[in-house]
């Protein structure tokens, strides 16, 4: 048995590694036309294996949970950022320790008391813009959804108090870098470096603040704050959920709301619970913010006719996954309602299996919330109207600049 197939355009020594680098979709999708739904990429140091669609998904998940594929070494440049112990970067023992405390934080009973909080935060985002202009959408939503992420984390009033943690998350995100180690003296490392210590000092001194006075009705800060951790452990922790929690809920958010505004008669329907569900599936579906999931093989793994040797990154893309004509029908068109017929069991985009997102009901909620305010009170037309995705391996977000002209509606009215 040997290795999948090779993707063509490998070159020398560096195999496909600056095309993996500089737009990795294309590579996929490249691989994908010569060689079906697994087939193998040159990487650094290592074989990559690229897994696509729903069945390869499933085993890529179940080969995780059982260890042979390993989430802990697949992503060794957020070490840097969020240390060496923190949830999947721990040895797979105390990651259990640690997820066992946070999962029950994440149960849709206690997401749903932060529903007023998200709205109160749209609506005063809102009521704080002049009744006509121009946004570029991330720099818009994005404050936001940090804010909101902020809020349930560290407390309802931290992102007030500290203004700056905002911009600090933003330069924190830059050292996302699956290429330079975390030591190089690379100047976005540093500026994330900087970001990252001084989020920590932030962070520790609420949980001091917290420990002292309790609040009246226990959050989830103060819930972390009693957990059996370590002090540096915990700072780590609340600074990783903010992070995941922004970084991949602003592209959604983003996404979900560009691809409204280029269906009008779909736009119409979001105050529809059920249709906005099935809108937000559609906009995971054609731009799923994940650029890849990644795993290392711990052990040799037989795959269909190959091998997956020891050592190799396994990847899944969902982005390809999700546009296979056998699986969604017409699969480049936005049509929400495919979903009453069409299996979104099918989505990758929150992963699966033990690591599948513990935030996703809570991104729903506060995507819901966001768009359907911003729908209610603000006529908005897109002015780049057609966005692409940034290239790279930072989250998919629409490419800047997706700017927005809007005018706040003088009797805010959902549309019927
Ligand atoms: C649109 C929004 C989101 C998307 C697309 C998303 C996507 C994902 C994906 C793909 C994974 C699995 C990664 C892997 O297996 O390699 C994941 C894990 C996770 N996500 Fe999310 N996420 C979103 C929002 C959130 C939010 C809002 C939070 C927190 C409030 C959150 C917390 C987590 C956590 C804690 C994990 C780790 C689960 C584990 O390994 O046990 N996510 N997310």
């Amino acid at each position: 048995m040997t290795l999948p197939p090779a993707v063509s355009g490998a070159r020398l020594l560096v195999g496909h590694t600056w095309e993996f680098l500089r737009d990795p979709g294309e590579l996929v999708r490249r691989g994908h036309a010569e060689h079906g739904r697994v087939f193998s990429v040159r990487l650094p140091g290592r074989p990559g294996v690229v897994l696509l669609g729903q069945d390869n998904a499933k085993f890529f998940h179940a080969e995780s949970d059982a260890l042979r594929l390993s989430i802990r070494e697949a992503y060794p440049f957020l070490r840097h950022m969020f240390g060496h112990n923190t949830f999947w970067l721990a040895p797979h023992e105390e990651y259990l320790r640690q997820r066992a405390v946070l999962a029950p934080q994440f149960c849709p009973r206690r997401i749903t008391r932060h529903v007023a909080e998200m709205d109160r935060r749209t609506t005063a985002l809102i009521d704080s813009l002049p009744e006509t202009g121009t946004v570029e959408l991330t720099d818009l939503l994005g404050p936001l959804v940090i804010e909101i992420a902020t809020s349930l984390f560290l407390g309802d009033d931290a992102a007030s108090r500290f203004r700056r943690l905002l911009t600090e998350f933003r330069a924190f995100a830059d050292g996302m870098d699956p290429l330079l180690p975390g030591w190089v003296p690379a100047r976005h490392l540093l500026r994330s470096h900087r970001a990252r210590d001084r989020l920590r000092r932030i962070t520790s001194a609420l949980v001091a603040e917290r420990r002292a006075i309790p609040a009246e009705e226990p959050d989830f800060l103060e819930l972390m704050a009693r957990a059996p951790f370590q002090d540096d452990l915990l700072v780590d922790l609340v600074v990783m959920l903010v992070w995941v929690g922004h970084e991949t809920t602003t592209g959604h958010l983003c996404w979900a709301l560009t691809d409204l505004l280029r269906h009008p008669e779909e736009l119409r329907r979001v105050h529809d619970d059920a249709f906005l569900g099935r809108a937000l599936q559609e906009t995971e579906r054609l731009h799923p913010v994940t650029p890849f999931l990644t795993r290392v093989a711990t052990v040799d793994i037989p795959h269909e006719t190959c091998v997956i040797p020891r050592g190799a990154s396994v990847m899944l893309h969902p982005g390809v996954s999700h546009r296979d004509p056998a699986v969604f029908t017409d699969p480049d068109s936005y049509r929400p309602d495919r979903f009453l017929t069409e299996p979104a069991s099918a989505l990758q985009a929150f992963g699966g299996g033990i690591h599948r997102c513990l935030g996703e009901h809570f991104a729903q909620l506060e995507m819901k919330v966001v768009l359907r305010r911003l729908v209610e009170r603000m006529e908005m037309r897109l002015l780049d109207p057609d966005p692409v995705t940034v290239k790279g391996h930072r989250s998919n977000w629409p490419r800047r600049p997706c700017r927005v002209a809007y005018a706040k509606k003088a009797r805010p009215f959902l549309p019927t």
